[in-house]
């Protein structure tokens, strides 16, 4: 189906949307060179065929955020598709080649992306604005904005991204949502501003409110879907806990972490990422001992003799951190914490890493 580059539209970019189904995947391409935004994983094999048979070359494969209620493309599938993965500072996924924040550009062809940070659907969510028009991920659907009760999402950061980053749009920009369950395509932020009924004379605490209560339940997937998007790891490779486990893992602050590693008895630090991640831009925090996610398993014997110790877990955003502390806590450590927001919030703080 082609979407965009139809008379009066001013969108450079073709762009076309290849599910054709309430989960939407987005092919943007400028001459022969293209992104593909979103791609779903049951779908690999038809975007390959749609590549192939225009002989375009993808530059890119941009996830607006880490999705909850689909599998994503894992390393070998993006691999195989071509183009390096991007995605935005705050993703938890270790395989991402570029990570970009508000206001980058993403050149493709002749054509350039511009990045919009938009956290509150969760808080790596971006829209993408092209000429004429904003791929706007679950920030802002069709007479809807994406839930804000999953891991990091945020309502009063969402109304902020829609209602300042968004609307201060030019008024004709077209919104391709990620989603839409009613068959629709595309809209306007126009008609979004003044119909959209989430924000249309709702004020910040108005739409924290309407969030908090509206009563969705989670989707089958989640479990699988999340927690496999959020660590780049299959479920034959990790045996990841139940979310509500996942969900009781207590918090803790980098600035919270760094005191208790300055008084008796700090607490030893379980680094659950990668090993490029470990001495990559990040760094880690001295003295932590690197148990990568798919190995935790096997090694929680020789951890057994900490499992009366206070353990913190880290990893890049806290997320396949959560899982890991639960893991360890089902395990029977008895004090396992997760740093909030992993290396990332440690490193915005300005505390020491290690290389
Ligand atoms: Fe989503």
């Amino acid at each position: 189906m082609k979407i965009g580059s139809a008379e009066g539209l001013t969108v450079a970019f073709a762009i076309e949307e290849l599910n054709a189904g309430n989960c939407k995947t987005y092919l943007l391409c400028s001459g022969t060179h293209a992104v593909l935004v979103d791609p779903v994983r049951e779908r690999t094999e038809s975007y390959g065929r749609v590549l192939a048979e225009r002989g375009i070359r993808l530059d890119a494969i941009i996830e607006t955020h880490t999705h909850a209620d689909h599998l994503m493309l894992n390393r070998e599938q993006s691999r195989r598709l071509g183009g390096q993965v991007i995605m935005h500072r705050d993703s938890p996924l270790p395989f991402v080649h570029r990570h970009v924040t508000d206001g980058d550009r993403i050149e493709v062809g002749k054509e350039s992306i511009e990045v919009l940070h938009t956290p509150g659907h969760t808080p790596d969510s971006i829209c993408l604005r092209i000429s004429g028009a904003v791929l706007a991920g679950d920030t802002l659907l069709i007479g809807g904005s994406g839930r804000c009760d999953f891991p990091g999402g945020d309502a009063g950061k969402q109304y902020d991204a829609v209602t300042r980053k968004l609307f201060s749009l030019p008024d004709d920009t077209v919104v391709w949502p990620a989603h839409d369950y009613k068959g629709r395509t595309s809209s306007t932020i126009e008609q979004e501003k003044h119909s959209n009924p989430r924000f249309a004379g709702r004020s910040r605490a108005d739409y924290v409110e309407l969030m908090a209560n509206l009563g969705l339940s989670y989707p089958d997937r989640i479990q699988e879907a999340l927690q496999v998007n959020q660590s780049g790891f299959e479920g034959d490779e990790v045996a990841f806990p139940p979310v509500r486990a996942v969900a009781s893992v207590p918090e803790m602050s980098a600035t919270a972490l760094c005191s208790r590693l300055h008084q008796p008895e700090p607490p030893l630090i379980v680094d659950v990422r990668e090993p490029e991640e470990f001495v990559g831009e990040l760094g880690h925090i001295q003295g932590a001992i690197l148990v990568p996610m798919d190995a935790l398993e096997k090694r929680l014997p020789k951890l057994a003799g900490y499992v009366d110790r206070e353990l913190v877990v880290v990893c890049r955003a806290g997320a396949r951190s959560a899982s890991a502390a639960a893991m360890l806590a089902n395990a029977g450590f008895a004090h396992v914490a997760n740093l909030s927001r992993g290396m990332l919030a440690w490193v915005e703080a300005s505390l020491p890493v290690q290389r």
